[in-house]
């Protein structure tokens, strides 16, 4: 891909290192449904996964590549011949593919992970990049932990790997120890010292643990890289990934200074993050930047009167720029299959078959009788659920009723299947959502801890949907589990049935060490 001086390339990794996030595992409709967002949203690298980390991740890399057509489609994989031979073979069918390769740089990763010698490093850094090159034109080169590697030697392996054929040389901060002058100026030190260094883009990939990840992406545009690796909402390993949403909107509120633009729709923005919220259960802080719901929240009473005297007085950018405000009332009680249909396609989300529709319908007009306005999120979080209770499904709640009064102590009554057998349990607790997660616990006795309990207002008003969930986690696997329901205890129990699913089908998959 080559692109002008001014351009930024937005390589998104949501799907890739944004799922390295505990809990954040995707299934492959999940990871379609995204892409095809993130397509919308023009990014210009799309990571898909790592397609030699599970047949799942593999099956995943392949179904986007084999589907998106606007952006290019890439894989992960180590500097290994397996690895490289594998994405290859995923990314077979892409209109636009690329190889993305990596190895360890820095002294302590060397020494202590890899065991190899520098030389050795170099060796099997050329070689995977020769390999990639054979079966693909677009190959990127990583230096893993770059950001604590020493000068002389990123300049030996990255002036042979572009003579081996990497377009793109990334430069990440693995550990997020970058500040930023010191790694912009890393970046201006290798592009003016390394000779071909014009024949490659130089890259970025900042994660935030010392919440600078946007930051030093930035400070590493001004010095010349053009390609930044982000994630929708900052999700990623850790404290996550620098976030798209805040550097592209930084590239745009701020090209006075900084002189450089992307080919992102914003208005796209929003969507992604609603739809990368609801798919994994990370919810948006509502202080967010650009995404959260207060980021246009005018509380004080001397910023609403200076808004409304004149916007800009305290707005930088409009809501309706990164896609607030697109979330029409969509459709209602009396809307039709067809309506439905066509809505949920334009929000991304395809039936594969008839019967799915069906179920998808009636669940909407369920929902319709309970609430009069449907929104976007409304039905992103329908499809959200329905995927959520289709598939594995050995628990299934069947009815649930509780009681709370002043001053009582709740209980909760449940009636739940277990592998097609019902079984009724009732359980007290401190609240009815404590007393609906002990009840099922009667019947589960999971022996998983509750990590993370969480409700969303999808929407405003009180006739909205709650969007629940239940982060669990047993002998080291996180499985975050999803429900939706105007009832939020409903929800609730839904979450948790959900996650009790997961844990059950071992769905969290196992990715190599990267
Ligand atoms: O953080 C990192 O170094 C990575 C590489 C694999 C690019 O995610
Ligand atoms: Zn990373």
């Amino acid at each position: 891909m080559s692109c002008n001086d001014d351009r930024v390339i937005i390589f998104d990794t949501t799907l890739r290192d944004g799922e390295q996030s505990p809990g954040a595992s995707m299934t492959r409709d999940e990871k379609l449904r995204i892409a095809k967002q993130l397509e919308k949203l023009r990014v210009d690298v799309i990571e898909a996964g790592f397609a030699i980390a599970s047949p799942g991740d593999f099956e995943s890399v392949k179904t986007i590549a084999d589907t998106i057509k606007d952006s290019t489609v890439c894989s992960l994989s180590r500097a290994l011949d397996a690895d490289i031979d594998r994405a290859g073979e995923a990314l077979r069918g892409a209109n636009s593919g690329r190889i993305h390769t990596f190895i360890a740089t820095s002294p302590i990763h060397m020494q202590y992970k890899l065991q190899m010698e520098p030389d050795q490093v170099v060796e099997n850094a050329v070689r995977a990049v020769k390999r990639a090159r054979n079966l693909i034109d677009d190959v990127e080169f990583s230096l893993e932990d770059a950001s604590r590697s020493e000068l002389d030697f990123m300049c030996r392996i990255i002036e042979q790997v572009i003579d081996a054929g990497a377009r793109t040389i990334n430069i990440p901060d693995t550990v997020g120890y970058a500040v930023p002058q010191e790694y912009g100026n890393t970046i201006a030190q290798l592009i003016q010292r390394i000779p071909n260094a014009d024949k490659a883009i130089f890259s970025v990939h900042c994660h935030n643990d010392l919440g600078l990840a946007v930051a030093n992406s930035l400070a590493a545009v001004s010095a010349g890289a053009r390609q930044v690796e982000c994630t929708i909402n900052g999700l990623g390993e850790r404290a996550g990934n620098a976030s798209l949403e805040e550097i592209v909107m930084a590239l745009r509120t701020r090209k006075d200074v900084l002189g450089l633009e992307t080919r992102i729709d914003t208005t796209q923005i929003v969507p992604a993050s609603r739809l990368v919220s609801s798919v994994t259960g990370f919810p948006v802080q509502p202080n967010k930047a650009i995404v959260g719901a207060n980021a246009f929240a005018h509380e004080s009473g001397i910023h609403q009167d200076g808004v409304l005297k004149h916007r800009e007085t305290y707005e930088i950018m409009t809501a309706e720029d990164v896609g607030w405000n697109t979330n029409r009332m969509v459709l209602g009680k009396l809307s039709g299959r067809n309506a439905f249909r066509t809505r949920m396609e334009e929000l991304g989300t395809t039936f594969a078959s008839d019967a799915e529709l069906n179920a998808a319908f009636s669940r909407f007009k369920e929902l319709a009788d309970k609430k009069s306005e449907i929104f976007d999120d409304d039905l992103v979080a329908l499809v959200s659920d329905a995927r959520a209770s289709a598939g594995h499904e050995k628990y299934k709640l069947s009815s649930l009723n509780v009681t709370s009064q002043t001053g009582e102590t709740p209980v909760a009554s449940l009636v739940v299947s277990v592998d097609g057998e019902e079984h009724s349990v009732e359980s007290s607790g401190s609240g009815p959502v404590d007393a609906a997660f002990k009840a099922l616990e009667q019947v589960a006795n999971s022996g998983a801890n509750l990590q993370l309990y969480s409700v969303n207002a999808i929407t405003s008003g009180t006739d909205s949907q709650g969007e629940v969930t239940v982060r669990l986690e047993k002998a080291g696997r996180i499985v975050n589990g999803l429900g939706a329901d105007t009832d939020i205890i409903i929800a609730s129990a839904k979450a948790y049935i959900h996650a009790l699913n997961m844990l059950d089908a071992n769905i969290q998959k196992a990715h190599p060490q990267v």
